[in-house]
């Protein structure tokens, strides 16, 4: 499926904070100071790829990662102006975390957080999980041929195979 569009203007979006309000779960952006330790995280979790935009978002000022706490522990993270402006992502909640509705929190703090910025649409790039967006905020596909913005994306080389 190609990229996702989100008008953070719909009800949809009201809603899931409505839905997602919650007092067990800390979401709140990363400080610079706690940079290193995010980023091994998301590396961990997910991918170094997911972590190098991680990287750009928790440069931003304000920073434009937001992390999940619970009981003081990072269990999930979501960016946003990381690989373009005006994109959302990447987001993951760890695998023991899934399901509690960490990750439509975060999605709909941070989805918050770039309408406060002055966005009035966010662009979910290459969506995994497309049901996600679509059920949780309204999303719908952009009608758009092609790879995007990721077209061409170097990827970390594999290793060569010994002979
Ligand atoms: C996608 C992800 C962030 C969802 O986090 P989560 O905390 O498990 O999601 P929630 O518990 O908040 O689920 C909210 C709703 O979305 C649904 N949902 C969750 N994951 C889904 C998925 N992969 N596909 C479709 N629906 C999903 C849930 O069933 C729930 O529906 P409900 O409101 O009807 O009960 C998490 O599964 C994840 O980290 N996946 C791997 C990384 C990934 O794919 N990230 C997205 C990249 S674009």
């Amino acid at each position: 499926m190609g990229d996702l569009l989100v008008s953070l203007y719909a009800p949809a979006v009201e809603a899931l904070g409505r839905r997602t309000a919650r007092t067990d779960v800390t979401i709140r952006p990363v400080l610079a100071p706690e940079r290193h330790v995010v980023l091994s995280w998301v590396e961990r979790h997910f991918s170094q790829n997911w972590a190098s935009e991680a990287a750009v978002a928790i440069g931003r000022q304000p920073s434009s990662c937001l992390i999940a706490l619970s009981n003081g522990e990072l269990v999930g993270f979501a960016c946003y102006d990381a690989i373009a402006r005006g994109f959302f992502g990447p987001t993951g909640v760890a695998e023991a975390s899934r399901g509690q509705g960490i990750g439509a929190a975060l999605l709909h703090r941070t989805l918050q957080a770039m309408k406060d910025m002055g966005y009035a649409y966010a662009i979910i790039g290459d969506p995994g999980p497309a049901r996600f967006y679509i059920d949780a905020v309204g999303a719908v596909e952009i009608p758009v041929a092609g790879k995007g913005i990721y077209a061409d994306m170097l990827r970390t080389p594999k290793p060569a195979v010994l002979a």
